[in-house]
């Protein structure tokens, strides 16, 4: 197999990131354990999920938590959005001061209705003068730390067409923008329809710095296909790595032209399941005793109830470990009845131990042709669903 061109991507300041392939940030997945995963079987950089600069700066604990990057492997990056320049700045401040990230990421694709309506995310696509102010002002401020920014190819189709993707990453590199990531779909498309990776290509073609291309990837045939024909530096992973951190692994053994490992059976990936359980618990404690504020996070998460922040992570996460394993729909519905992180992990070993009490369940479950509603059917409902977190 021939193998795709790959540079390491420098950043300036000593910002250097040797392997051209990210996770992409995604509210609710790409939480501390998630990229800690991804980091070791292979990403080669990632930043946080987003955080609110006015939340930041108001201390809000929730969106605090979401910047720490103590589990992080280095470079790392922290992502924020919002819409007014000064308190970008100033949040932007905050976060070095209070996470030292290797790298700061500006969100300018964010879809959803509650930021696109206070003029963040994907809106500042079609204000350029705002954007370009927050670029600014954040490059000045933490100079010589880099200013990244993520951007769509535009707000609908007929933006996209005006070429708003190119106009728009070259007035961010003369800002000071020191990479681009831009996620191939409009603001309108969402998540749906298909990535557009000629725009992804015009913006490397036109500006200076690394461009990072992202839509759409799945496996490492993707990637090397992208990184030959597109022009970009990199690319970003999103939807795909959820639930599988070693397609990491998969994507490095094709690009360094050796066979690409087989997706792990189904005691690894319980296996692998069990550790990220465990990780969660330990970065808990950790997060405790660097600081006792955490506390209460901590025990609504390990030991408390099912509302906790990182119980809410955890669970989406089990459930993409184990999806599409024979007996997972049994599975799936006993790990939605847990109550702390520690049920978790008793249940998903069971599964890892019995897995073939579950494949008789689910087959006896699925011969009781017609069942009268039950007490079950809320959990069973949940279950059946794809969990995908909300907020974005
Ligand atoms: C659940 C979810 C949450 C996301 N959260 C963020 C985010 O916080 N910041 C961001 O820049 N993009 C976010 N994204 C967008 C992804 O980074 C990525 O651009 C998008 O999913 C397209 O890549 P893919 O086709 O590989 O999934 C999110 C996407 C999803 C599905």
């Amino acid at each position: 197999m021939t193998t795709a061109p790959h540079a390491s991507i420098n950043l300036g300041n000593g910002v250097v990131i040797g392997h051209p392939v990210f996770l992409a940030p995604m509210a609710g997945v790409s939480d501390a354990v998630f990229r800690q995963l991804c980091r070791e079987a292979g990403a080669g950089y990632a930043t946080t999920e987003f955080s609110r600069d006015e939340a930041l700066l108001r201390g809000i604990q929730a969106q605090v938590d979401l910047i720490d990057l103590s589990l992080d492997a280095r470079p790392a990056g922290v992502q924020i959005f919002g819409s007014d320049p000064d308190t970008m700045r100033r949040a932007a401040a905050f976060v070095m001061s209070h996470a030292a990230p290797d790298v700061l990421d500006i969100n300018m694709g964010c879809p959803a209705p509650k930021v696109t309506a206070g003029q963040g995310g994907s809106s500042l696509l079609r204000d350029p003068d705002r954007a370009i102010a927050i670029v600014r002002g954040i490059a000045e401020e933490i100079a010589p730390t880099p200013t990244t920014v993520k951007i769509r190819v535009g707000w609908d189709d007929a933006h996209k067409q005006s070429g708003v993707a190119v106009s728009l990453a070259k007035r961010l590199v003369d800002t000071g923008a020191r990479m681009i990531t831009v996620h191939g779909r409009t603001r309108q498309q969402r998540y749906e329809g298909l990535a557009c990776w000629d725009t992804i290509a015009a913006v490397a073609a036109a500006v200076s710095v690394p461009v990072i291309g992202n839509g759409d990837i799945q496996t490492p045939a993707d990637v090397m296909h992208r990184l030959r024909t597109s022009g970009v530096s990199g690319v970003a992973i999103g939807r795909a790595a959820r639930g599988r951190p070693w397609i990491f692994g998969q994507i490095a053994a094709a690009m360094a032209g050796q066979p690409v490992p087989p997706d792990p059976d189904t005691a690894s990936r319980i296996a692998l399941g069990l550790d990220h359980i465990s990780r969660q618990i330990a970065y808990e404690a950790a997060c405790v005793a660097r600081d006792p504020s955490h506390a209460r996070r901590a025990e609504t998460t390990i030991h408390g109830l099912a509302s906790g922040r990182a119980l809410g992570h955890l669970l989406p996460h089990v459930m993409w470990y184990v999806w599409g394993t024979p007996g997972a729909n049994e599975a799936r519905r006993a790990l939605s009845r847990a109550r702390s992180a520690e049920e978790l992990h008793d249940v998903l070993a069971d599964f890892g131990a019995r897995p073939d009490a579950y494949r008789h369940r689910e087959e006896d479950r699925a011969l009781a042709t017609v069942r009268p509603a039950s007490s079950d059917a809320v959990h069973d409902t949940a279950d059946q669903r794809e969990p995908t977190p909300a907020g974005h």
